[in-house]
């Protein structure tokens, strides 16, 4: 654009601040749309990863959306349908969804059926639960009677209700004793109750059959009732048996005016487990120990004569017995000449043996990061503050004599 007539010349001198401009103006724009085009990219970029997150997210929604399953029996079949029971007890006659092989499912088949249509949706294992078979895995606790402190007394009233008769059952016909069908172990918190109950465990050849009440009431839900019901006949399979359900607050509460369904189901679990215990004598070779910190809660249906008809309290451990649990829970542990358990068991009023072991690993860690590999009463006298200040947090009152 630089040669050319003088005509033009004028033209560009006319021109020339607006053309230069004009340039600067046109590389800006360039420039612009470069980076426009570059932000472009990323941001459509960006919304394709948010676009697979919403799918992700949508897909989360969905199945927390899914209604759940209910689970039931095929009590029997019709030409396109098939009559089923849910674990409620109701008969349904529901349609078969086409996946499902028509063959497989018989009378007593469980299967899981469709919330709102009921149609039967997959076929479920059969036979034993899992969990109830799991169950027989813990049947041998390796706690032993000489790791408790402080329980003799309760020790010896345990083997006396539960070996005792599954030992001699004549002795007990001869003498016209019935001996009792099951025991509640009570007491607060942390005091051995489910030690004690897996340390007798141990110490019979009998089958042992554990599960938590908490476990059954939260993670099987309409099939509670079921469960007991499993429990007790694998029980009387593998006698003589001692089935332990711990925790049983969770399932035994007073059975008041439920209303939510989680509630009426864990009633139906309670009621299967009061006639499963009315269901066998108790001169039969299965005794049942129950454990609760809660015992006031418990239905009072629970505690009468053929049911827990036994109540072992176990109580926060008196000085000799926490000198005892602290001996023992401390056994092995390296600890200074100048650490005086006797003192110590003074400055715990009120632990449970639970806070006791607590208090000597509270200790025995401040050793060791302390390059330490024994305890000293310093390390003692921290973990008792430790410990005071959950207890106090707790709303546990303080001992009365903390360095006393
Ligand atoms: N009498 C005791 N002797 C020795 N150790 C004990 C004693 N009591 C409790 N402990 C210690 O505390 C831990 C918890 O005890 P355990 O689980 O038996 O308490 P629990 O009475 O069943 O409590 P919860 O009511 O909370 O179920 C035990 O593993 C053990 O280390
Ligand atoms: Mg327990």
């Amino acid at each position: 654009m630089s040669a050319g007539s003088g005509s033009e010349d004028r033209v560009n001198s006319l021109n020339k601040t607006p053309v230069a401009e004009l340039r600067k103006q046109v590389n800006e724009l360039t420039q612009t749309s470069q980076n426009l085009l570059t932000e472009k990219l990323f941001l459509e970029n960006e919304i394709n990863q948010l676009k697979k997150r919403i799918s992700r997210l949508d897909d989360e929604i969905r199945i927390m959306r899914e209604p759940p399953f209910i689970v039931g029996y095929i009590q029997d079949l019709t030409e396109n349908h098939a009559i089923v029971r849910s674990s409620n007890g109701t008969v349904f006659q529901v349609s078969v969804n086409s996946n499902i092989d028509r063959d497989l499912l018989k009378p007593g088949t469980r299967i899981s059926m469709n919330q709102d249509t009921l149609t039967v949706i997959d076929i479920l294992n059969d036979g034993w639960d899992p969990l109830v078979a799991s169950r027989e895995i813990i049947e041998k606790p390796d706690t032993l009677y000489e790791e408790i402190g402080g329980m003799q007394e309760q020790i010896n009233q345990l083997k006396q209700s539960i070996e005792l008769p599954l030992n001699k059952p004549e002795t007990f016909r001869k003498m016209g004793l019935t001996p009792p069908k099951g025991v509640l172990l009570t007491g607060p918190p942390g005091t051995g109750k489910t030690m004690m109950a897996r340390a007798l465990a141990n110490s019979t050849s009998a089958t042992f059959i554990g599960l938590v009440g908490s476990e059954l009431a939260q993670k099987y839900i309409g099939e509670g009732g079921r469960l007991v019901r499993e429990l007790f006949d694998l029980a009387k399979q593998k006698s003589p048996t001692i089935i332990f359900i711990d925790e049983i607050d969770a399932i035994g509460s007073k059975r008041l005016d439920s209303s939510t369904s989680g509630d009426r189901e864990v009633q139906r679990t309670l009621m299967q487990l009061l006639a499963e215990m009315d269901g066998f004598e108790a001169t039969s070779n299965i005794k049942i120990i129950a454990a609760t910190n809660r015992p006031e809660l418990l239905d009072k249906a629970l505690l009468r004569p053929g049911r827990l008809d036994r109540i072992i309290e176990i109580g926060l451990p008196d000085k000799e017995g926490r000198l005892d649990i602290l001996q023992i829970i401390s056994k092995g542990i390296p600890t200074d000449k100048e650490v005086n358990l006797q003192q110590v068991s003074k400055q715990t009023k009120g632990f449970s043996g639970a806070e006791l072991k607590a208090l000597i690993m509270e200790a025995g860690l401040n050793a060791i990061s302390n390059n330490r590999n024994s305890i000293s009463r310093k390390d003692i006298n921290l973990a008792l503050e430790i410990i005071n200040e959950n207890r106090l947090d707790l709303g546990k009152s303080n001992p009365e004599a903390l360095y006393g």
